[in-house]
């Protein structure tokens, strides 16, 4: 991946898309948040869609749920700042460059965490359809540039233990994909008890039939999508984000030499975490 393709600018170290100005970047420091804001973090390809179709339908008041805060130019922090009502913001954002106000206010923030083998494969697919990303080399060489953390968004890595090194500055609940495809119902009982939300099993399950993968996946067939109504700063094209929905995908994609090379940094980089231990990882 070149930063000359003009798809792809480095910012504070890490790779954003042309749909992410420089100028907005810049910026995101001066933005003021709510003590109500709550955020949606993820490192891509992690479930974020996913996570954000939970939050619509488990809000029983109106709740905004917006784009994603890295996405567009200068003009998006005044139309956050129009919002009148609690704002649902996702990010993609690593914790060093989340503005600084929503550590000053405690927001809450909800993280989602997938094994980073099926990240790595859901990426490379990404890399390969999402017209805003540059061309990539065969998954060999992809692979590599996943480790070494030259794709978009930086090492997932780096994403990971920044947040949790930061965990009980900004109070922040962290959820692992595989676990909410074990088991859909527990997962939201967590979230509505982290929100202090109200919730019974009969709402539950129609939560949980909503945000089935079959049945988003329909959902954005017979949707128009709005390019400003979008989750994820990388694309505003939900026909490329409901791929396979599965757990273990990397097995049909990883050598063993690869398989080695990525457990052996795993172990190195994620030693001293303690979500390490939570993180659904198939060696
Ligand atoms: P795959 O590419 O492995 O299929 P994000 O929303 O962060 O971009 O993540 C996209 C990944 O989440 C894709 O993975 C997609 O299929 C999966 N996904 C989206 N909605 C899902 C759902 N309701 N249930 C399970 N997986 C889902």
């Amino acid at each position: 991946m070149s930063a000359s393709s003009g798809l792809i600018h480095v910012f504070n170290g890490i790779p954003f898309t042309a749909r992410s100005a420089p100028e907005l970047l810049r910026s995101l420091n001066t933005f003021q948040a709510r003590d109500d804001d709550l955020l949606l973090v993820s490192y891509p390809k992690s479930g974020t869609h996913w996570l954000a179709e939970i939050m619509k339908h488990l809000y029983p008041s109106k709740v905004s749920l917006t784009a994603p805060i890295e996405f567009g130019d200068l003009s998006k922090l005044e139309e956050l700042s129009n919002i009148n009502s609690k704002r649902i913001i996702p990010t993609h954002l690593s914790y060093d460059m989340l503005p600084t106000d929503f550590k000053v206010k405690k927001c809450k923030a909800i993280y989602i965490i997938r094994n980073p083998k099926d990240t790595a494969v859901s990426l490379f697919h990404y890399y390969r359809e999402n017209p805003h990303l540059p061309t990539i080399d065969a998954w060999p060489a992809y692979l590599e540039m996943f480790l070494r953390g030259e794709v978009v968004c930086g090492s997932w890595f780096d994403h990971i233990l920044g947040w949790e090194e930061h965990r009980n500055e900004t109070p922040t609940l962290f959820l692992y994909y595989e676990a909410m495809k074990k088991d859909l119902p527990k997962a939201i009982r967590k979230i509505s008890s982290f929100l202090g939300i109200n919730i019974n099993d009969n709402e539950i399950g129609e939560i949980c039939k909503k945000t089935s993968f079959s049945e988003m996946r329909s959902n954005v067939e017979r949707e128009r999508s709005d390019p400003n109504h979008t989750v994820c700063s990388l694309t505003s094209n939900k026909r490329l984000i409901f791929r396979k929905g599965t757990v273990g995908d990397w097995k049909n994609y990883f050598s063993n030499r690869q398989n080695r090379l990525f457990d052996e940094m795993y172990q190195t980089k994620m030693d001293s975490s303690t979500l390490a231990k939570c993180i659904h990882y198939e060696n």
